[in-house]
């Protein structure tokens, strides 16, 4: 596998990229292919660009299948080539199983071996909710889908009080770009919903990356975003308690919350390229660009998920309803819409950490893999 520094796309000779991509690749693998082992099971695609639904299939079913580690290594690729898989009546999966099966998908697709659950940097906080049976656990964040628990916790955030409606391009995020390890598959449960709203969105990063044209493209791959998020610390500090450490992987450790990574991305499993750190809630700035077109960027990049709305797909939750998702080839955007209802939202999400994000020249869009004409 080539790497970055021979295909001219940086000069350092140190590991790392002038901008903090990894030189070398080390991680650079082959795409996976599909084994063919959850054939058997009904699904449809949510759209032609993005999602799947396996309206029947039990995640527990996978679990206690005798050939589970296939089954579930073929469900990381179908997650990643389709950016969001669906489930419905989840109802028998437990939270110890729903962290293992989260575990899997990184751990059988290729997730380093020293990675594992990401632990989520505020656990200690105390306003932290508790889960159905009164226990906690550091890696499951309950409270970043209960909106009361949100407002507790982050207290130190500067108030967004407005009389103008809010702009909610700002939900749209990747989880954990504030560490220098991300995630890949988050694993969230709705285990209560309000009879409607409260819908989250997921955009497709490939397609994003496939509407731009060569030579714009060949300009972002160049570019590393800082992604800061010092509210944890700001948090921690407030409610005077360390934030957790290490949360995840042996480099996701401190209270720093501000690495770079790539804007243009690799998927490490189906090979395929995707916006990645161009956008997003915890996008702090394109590195190495004058402000105005940091900017600049950054709206181009959201305009594109705005006005292209055959790039996302929407689940609308019903009770114990599932999403997998590949954070490295997908952005999500909750809607806060479920204060105008009746009806309680409480979600469980586990996140497993996947690799330092690179970027493979060698990788192909995903239009180009699939043969797919641009237009
Ligand atoms: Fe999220």
């Amino acid at each position: 596998m080539p790497s970055a520094t021979e295909n001219g796309t940086n000069g350092a000779t140190n590991g790392t990229s002038n901008y903090g991509i990894p030189a070398s690749c080390p991680s650079c693998p082959e795409p996976l292919k599909y084994s063919g082992t959850l054939d058997q099971y009904p699904y449809f695609e949510v759209t032609p660009i993005i999602g799947r639904e396996y309206p029947t299939l039990k995640v527990t079913d996978i679990l206690r299948a005798p050939n589970a580690k296939e089954q579930i290594r073929d469900l990381a690729i179908i997650i990643s080539e389709r950016g969001v898989v669906f489930f419905r009546d989840q109802g028998d999966l437990n939270v110890p199983d729903q962290k293992k099966f989260c575990d899997l998908l990184g751990k059988l697709s290729g997730r380093p071996e020293e990675n594992g659950l990401h632990v989520h940097p505020i656990y200690r906080d105390p306003g932290n909710l508790k889960l159905p049976d009164g226990t906690t656990d550091e890696n499951i964040a309950s409270y970043v889908i209960n909106s009361d628990a949100q407002k507790k916790i982050y207290k130190t955030m500067a108030k967004r009080q407005t009389d103008e409606p809010r702009d909610l391009s700002r939900e749209w995020h990747s989880d954990s770009t504030f560490e220098n390890v991300p995630s890949d598959f988050s694993f969230l449960k709705m285990e209560e919903t309000p009879p409607h709203g409260g819908d989250t969105l997921w955009c497709s990063g490939y397609e994003i990356y496939d509407r731009i044209s060569p030579p714009f493209r060949s300009f972002l791959e160049g570019l590393t975003a800082t992604c800061a998020q010092p509210v944890f610390r700001s948090a921690a500090a407030a409610g005077n308690y360390e934030v957790m450490s290490p949360r995840g992987s042996p480099l996701n450790t401190g209270d720093e919350f501000a690495p770079s990574h790539p804007v243009v991305r690799t998927n490490r499993i189906t090979g395929w390229k995707a916006i990645f750190a161009g956008v997003g809630l915890h996008v702090t700035k394109i590195n190495g660009v004058y402000a105005h077109e940091d900017q600049m960027i950054r709206d181009y990049i959201m305009r594109l998920i705005t006005r292209n709305h055959d790039c996302i797909a929407r689940m609308k939750w019903t009770k114990n309803a599932a999403a997998i998702w590949n954070n490295t080839c997908v952005w999500h955007a909750a809607t806060p819409d479920t204060h105008l209802v009746e009806g309680n939202r409480v979600g469980v999400r586990a996140s497993s950490i996947g690799e330092i994000p690179y970027l493979d020249p060698n990788s192909k869009s995903r239009r180009e893999a699939l043969g797919i004409p641009i237009v």
